[in-house]
């Protein structure tokens, strides 16, 4: 296991990542704050009512609750995620009336085709070891008409985007190229193709057809 995934499933890590860890280090590689990557997140999902949400690699819930509150009627949101300390730290401190967690592997979700009307993916595609193969998974169980969106990291063709990239190499953390999820949207079949980079992130979400 590399030091990212380590690190992922360190306990100290899990309790101070929601307050501390994530809005700190997001906001240096990305200039945004939580606040607005999880506004943002809804927007991209269209969540609202009776909607179910799959919230991959959910860490300690820290978007799985948000995004629940936009929900209504039948509407939930389940955050999935490997680590059990992460896991942990979700049911104590995201918790919600339309929420639940489960403990799996984003490379092969225990669900059936379209069974989710959103999907999303934050911060995590460059710590999986296989991110294609768990993008995949991420269309499959999405429905007709279902939206889906990542973040994850980005390579910039510029000497600081080239420095990254080593340092992810070391860390275990994978840097991607602009075109990768754009294009893998579209030999899939999604439409509505939406990506922004924001320094070292890019947000990519999309619509699955009817
Ligand atoms: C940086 S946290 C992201 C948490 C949250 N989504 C966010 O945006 O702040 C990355 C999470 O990915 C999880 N993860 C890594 N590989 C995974 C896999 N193969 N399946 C499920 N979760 C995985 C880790 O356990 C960790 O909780």
């Amino acid at each position: 296991m590399n030091l990212a995934r380590r690190t992922m499933n360190a306990p100290a890590l899990a309790a101070v990542y929601e307050k501390a860890w994530r809005p700190t280090l997001f906001y240096l590689a990305s200039g945004r704050t939580t606040a607005a990557d999880r506004r943002d997140a809804v927007t991209a999902l269209h969540l609202d009512g009776s909607k179910k949400i799959l919230d991959i690699a959910c860490g300690p819930g820290n978007f799985t609750k948000y995004l629940s509150n936009a929900l209504s009627g039948d509407g939930y949101a389940i955050g999935l995620d490997y680590s059990e300390p992460m896991l942990a730290r979700a049911i104590t401190d995201n918790s919600g009336p339309r929420v639940g967690y489960l403990r799996g592997d984003a490379r092969r979700l225990p669900f059936a085709d379209g069974t989710f009307d959103a999907v999303c993916c934050f911060g995590a595609l460059y710590l999986i070891p296989d991110p294609i193969a768990a993008t995949r998974e991420m269309i499959r169980v999405l429905a007709p008409g279902g939206r889906i969106a990542l973040t994850t990291s980005h390579r910039a063709d510029t000497p600081f985007g080239h420095a990254s990239r080593i340092v992810g190499g070391w860390s275990g953390l994978r840097v991607f190229t602009t075109d990768i999820f754009p294009k893998l949207f579209a030999e899939n079949g999604l439409v509505g193709i939406d990506q922004q980079v924001h320094r070292l992130l890019q947000y990519v979400s999309a619509t699955r057809p009817q």
